[in-house]
């Protein structure tokens, strides 16, 4: 397990707006991978990260929102949203930047382990916006193209 380095906008806008690929293989590569960016994002007090913020374009996501339970989603797709919630975020690649943010209250995501074991949760608040947030790296997306306008500035 091994820390490493942070993809962030000044120096890997690039990398960060690639589209990431599906897991095909369940071996003791994707296992690192999802070791070392648990060990990244408790590192960088992060609640999710994106493989792609590491640099590797696959369709991985870790999120831990209470500091405790960590979850692992490989090649995760979102099946089912509730609701909406308007809250701030951030983000580990996108250094100094804070905004609302219109999320879903919550989601259903249907995913794998590092095992290729499928699995479905539905998770809420919090998490509901990390899952969000985090699958929207495997798409290229980044959370500042879509904080909400401040009409009141
Ligand atoms: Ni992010």
């Amino acid at each position: 397990m091994a820390i490493r380095q942070i993809v962030k906008v000044n120096n890997g806008k690039e990398v960060l707006a690639n589209t990431s690929k599906p897991v095909e293989q369940f071996d003791s590569k994707l296992a690192d991978l999802i070791d070392d960016m648990l060990d990244t994002m408790v590192a960088a007090n992060g609640v999710g990260l994106a493989a792609v913020q590491v640099g590797i374009l696959k369709r991985v996501f870790v999120v831990c929102v209470d500091g405790e339970t960590a979850y692992e989603f490989v090649n995760p797709q979102i099946v089912g949203t509730v609701g909406e919630q308007c809250e701030t975020e951030g983000c580990l690649s996108v250094p100094g930047v804070q905004g609302v943010v219109k999320r879903p209250q919550k989601v259903t995501v249907k995913a794998q382990d590092r095992y290729g074991k499928e699995f479905e949760i539905t998770v809420d608040g919090l998490f509901a916006r990390a899952v969000c947030h985090e699958n929207d790296h495997l798409n290229g997306v980044l959370f500042d193209s879509k904080i909400m306008q401040d009409d009141s500035k």
